[in-house]
């Protein structure tokens, strides 16, 4: 990771600074906590509204949008606004699933909801939400034309529907005990995989490129977010909660039907049996996590989220990318699947 951060300081300076603008980081005076819960949860200032320097978060989908238009012949600085917008709606998906998911931490900090109520938070939410939008529209004013801001506008409206489509499918999932493998992928590429898609489809759209050069990079980065959810989904049973910022038990105490959990229960009858019961509490826990071990569910979800990554592979090499930008987009691709956090 350190790598890909020392090569993309420049465009990493132009998101934040993008999204400072568009959340008015600086142009709000007085203390405010409306805009203030989003500077909290951007990791820009502390609870008493103080600056503060933290983790914000690994910020993959920006680096991969302006990577893949860099990377697809485009001037990178045209398309911050859509990197920034993603960034911002992603957010506004991870404030209103702490809520959904009942999480007390992110990236190692008190979640929205827990400091200011469900009730603020939703709001606080939905302002981001018009915000990301608000972003995109900054388009125009980097001389993108106005036709192709328009069709980033719809991209990203169908996008967000298929999200919360997939959210509704996960929360869904996690009363019913019949949840089939193809279920899940559909469940994942909504809610995670649409918008990874998103990122490199807009950045090839911005780039020019023609239509079937768009579908590689959008498919590249469909597969890619498939990859990505995989391992979320080990690192949600088998992370190190220190490491990843957030709780490596919820996924089983919520009995959410991630990929090892599935493998798991169509091998053990021992694990069907534990997930009939409704207490949850650590020894529930303790055992779910031995049964999921025992049953070999880790490496097989490994070795699905090899297989998503190696097929994004062929896709990216299919639209023909060029320059330093693509080494870099390997790189984060291959970090993407290796990463503890
Ligand atoms: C977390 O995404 C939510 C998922 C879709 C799995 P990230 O792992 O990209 O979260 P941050 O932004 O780096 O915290
Ligand atoms: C990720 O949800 C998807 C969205 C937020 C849209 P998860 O619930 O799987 O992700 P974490 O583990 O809370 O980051
Ligand atoms: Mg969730
Ligand atoms: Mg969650």
């Amino acid at each position: 990771m350190q790598k890909i951060l020392a090569k993309t300081e420049d465009m990493r300076a132009a998101i934040n600074e993008e999204m400072k603008a568009v959340l008015q980081y600086d142009s709000v005076t007085t203390p405010d906590l409306f805009f203030g819960m989003n500077h909290y949860h951007m990791g820009w200032v502390d609870e008493q509204m103080q600056p503060v320097q933290v983790h914000a978060g690994k910020q993959i989908r920006p680096l991969l949008l302006l990577l893949t238009n860099q990377a697809a012949g485009g001037d990178w600085q045209q398309a911050v606004p859509a990197a920034a917008a993603i960034e911002l709606l992603h957010n506004f998906s991870l404030i209103h699933d702490d809520i959904e998911d009942t999480s007390p931490t992110r990236r190692g900090r008190k979640t929205l909801w827990t400091i200011w109520g469900i009730e603020q938070a939703i709001n606080a939410g939905d302002a981001m939400f018009a915000q990301a939008h608000l972003a995109m529209s900054r388009l125009l004013e980097r001389g993108v034309p106005a036709d192709i801001t328009v069709q980033a506008l719809r991209r990203f409206d169908e996008t967000c529907l298929n999200l919360t489509h997939g959210q509704f499918n996960d929360m869904d999932f996690e009363t019913r005990d019949n949840v089939t493998v193809d279920e899940y992928i559909e469940m994942i590429t909504g809610k995670t995989a649409v918008l990874i898609s998103l990122c490199t489809e807009l950045g090839a759209l911005i780039a020019g490129c023609n239509a079937p050069t768009v579908r590689h990079y959008a498919q590249f980065g469909l597969e890619l977010g498939l990859a990505f959810q995989v391992k979320d989904d080990i690192l949600g049973i088998w992370g190190d909660e220190a490491v990843i910022g957030k709780s490596a038990s919820s996924d089983i105490t919520t009995k959410k039907k991630t990929l090892p959990v599935l493998y798991g229960l169509s091998q053990s009858a021992e694990l069907r049996r534990l997930y009939r019961q409704e207490n949850t509490d650590g020894a529930f826990i303790a055992e779910a996590i031995r049964l999921l071990d025992e049953s070999g569910a880790r490496e097989y979800a490994i070795e699905k989220a090899t297989t998503y990554s190696q097929s994004a592979q062929g896709h990216l090499e299919a639209a023909q990318p060029n320059g330093a930008a693509y080494t870099t987009l390997n790189e984060l691709a291959d970090f993407l699947l290796q990463r503890d956090f």
